[in-house]
């Protein structure tokens, strides 16, 4: 039996390859690579001294889809495929709606025909919106979404919960992850954003490496401890080991029969400012980083910070990494593929 990672060569998806496969699973990945190289899958398979299958394919494409199914014995799957630029997915929304949405559907569909009922999906703490309160529990209200690519995860999260209200197979779990940055220990895997980052951390890191000039900080005037935007920075092997707890939670699912949708936020609980990651970013370099306080970006929040005490009390899961690590981790990966898989 196997675990189809879905987007599984891209940021997340191979660390948490990394993780299954350590874990133990077999694991077979699906990715058109989009947003992401096989070299990847390679490297996960460097790290870990074992195999996985690999096939090329959009989502989007049934019929392929259909014949990893038939060729595969697939028993949950991990469901990461998905366009993730916030600001893209403003200029481009049909095709945000296209690929997340429907792209869900068809994978949805063709578990089903195949009696596959199990599926863990990316969420993000977007779909909180501006959060009613912090730090953000699994209760605190969704939908005030800005974006179309937010309103993606919030549309994909009613569906499975819809899902699961027509047919109590299923057996469904959505993580909504706060902020993930940092690497593999060694090095080997990381970010690897195409263009000019949009997100914090891959922007400080190619500042540090000399290809980026400056850091521009979003605003100063937020109503935060340094008046710079607060987020829940999490590692990105912290996060993937909390899939490989998911889908121990999937099997006590099948087992004792689901109940309900599952929802975890999986983050550390921390509020880091941005000016904090960037004195803990120089801290590992030795040096200080040109930074210059611009206007605040469209859309932005101040604060967002999760309550991750039900994923520790219900996957028996917590984050271990600090941001210390999480930033030695990104450089080590950064300093070492200064232009991400490419030669
Ligand atoms: P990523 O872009 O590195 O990985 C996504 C992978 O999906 C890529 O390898 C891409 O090639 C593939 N893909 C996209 N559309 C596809 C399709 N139609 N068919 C097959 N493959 C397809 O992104 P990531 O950071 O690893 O994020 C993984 C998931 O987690 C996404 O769903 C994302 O929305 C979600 N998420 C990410 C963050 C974050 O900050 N990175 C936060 C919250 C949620
Ligand atoms: N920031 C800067 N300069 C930059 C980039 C970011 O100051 O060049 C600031 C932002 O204003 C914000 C913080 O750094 O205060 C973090 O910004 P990111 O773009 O790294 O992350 P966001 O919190 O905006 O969003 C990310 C993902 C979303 C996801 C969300 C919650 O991009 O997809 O985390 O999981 F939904």
């Amino acid at each position: 039996m196997a675990i189809l990672v879905t987007g599984g060569a891209g940021y997340i998806g191979s660390h948490t390859c990394v993780e299954l496969l350590n874990a133990g699973y077999e694991v077979v990945v699906v990715d058109n690579l989009y947003n992401s190289s096989e070299e990847s899958l390679r490297r996960v398979q460097e790290i870990t001294g074992k195999k996985l299958k690999f096939y090329e394919l959009d989502i989007l494409d049934r019929e392929a889809l259909d014949k990893v199914f038939e060729n595969e014995n697939i028993e949950s799957v991990i469901h990461f495929a998905g366009y993730k630029a916030v600001g893209e997915s403003v200029s481009k929304p049909l095709e945000y709606y296209y690929n997340n949405v429907t792209g869900t559907l068809v994978l949805t569909d063709v578990m089903r025909k195949h009696g596959c009922t199990s599926i863990v999906f990316s969420s993000s703490a977007t779909v909180y919106g501006d959060p009613a309160f912090v730090p953000i529990t699994e209760e605190c209200p969704v939908g005030g979404v800005t974006n179309p690519y937010g309103r993606t995860k919030f549309m994909i999260e009613q569906i499975l919960k819809d899902y699961y209200v027509a047919d109590q197979k299923w057996n469904i779990i959505l993580l909504r992850y706060f902020n993930p940055i940092g690497a593999h220990v060694s090095g080997k895997i990381g970010e690897d954003p195409k263009g000019i980052p949009n997100n914090l951390m891959p922007y400080v890191s190619q500042v540090a490496i000399g290809k980026l000039k400056t850091l521009g900080v979003f605003g100063n005037d937020y109503d935060t401890k340094d008046g710079t935007g607060v987020r829940d920075y999490i590692h990105v092997v912290d996060l993937a080991r909390g899939h490989v707890k998911a889908l121990d939670k999937i099997e006590e699912m099948k087992k004792n029969g689901a109940d309900e949708v599952k929802i975890y936020n999986l983050g550390t609980g921390n509020g880091v400012s941005v000016l904090d990651l960037v004195h803990a970013f120089e801290k590992v370099i030795g040096r200080e980083l040109p930074y210059e306080i611009k206007p605040r970006r469209a859309g932005d929040i101040a604060t967002c910070y999760a309550d991750p005490s039900k994923a520790e009390r219900e996957l028996h899961w917590k984050a271990e990494y600090d941001i210390d690590r999480m930033c030695e981790d990104s450089w080590r990966w950064q300093s070492a593929n200064p232009n991400g898989y490419a030669e």
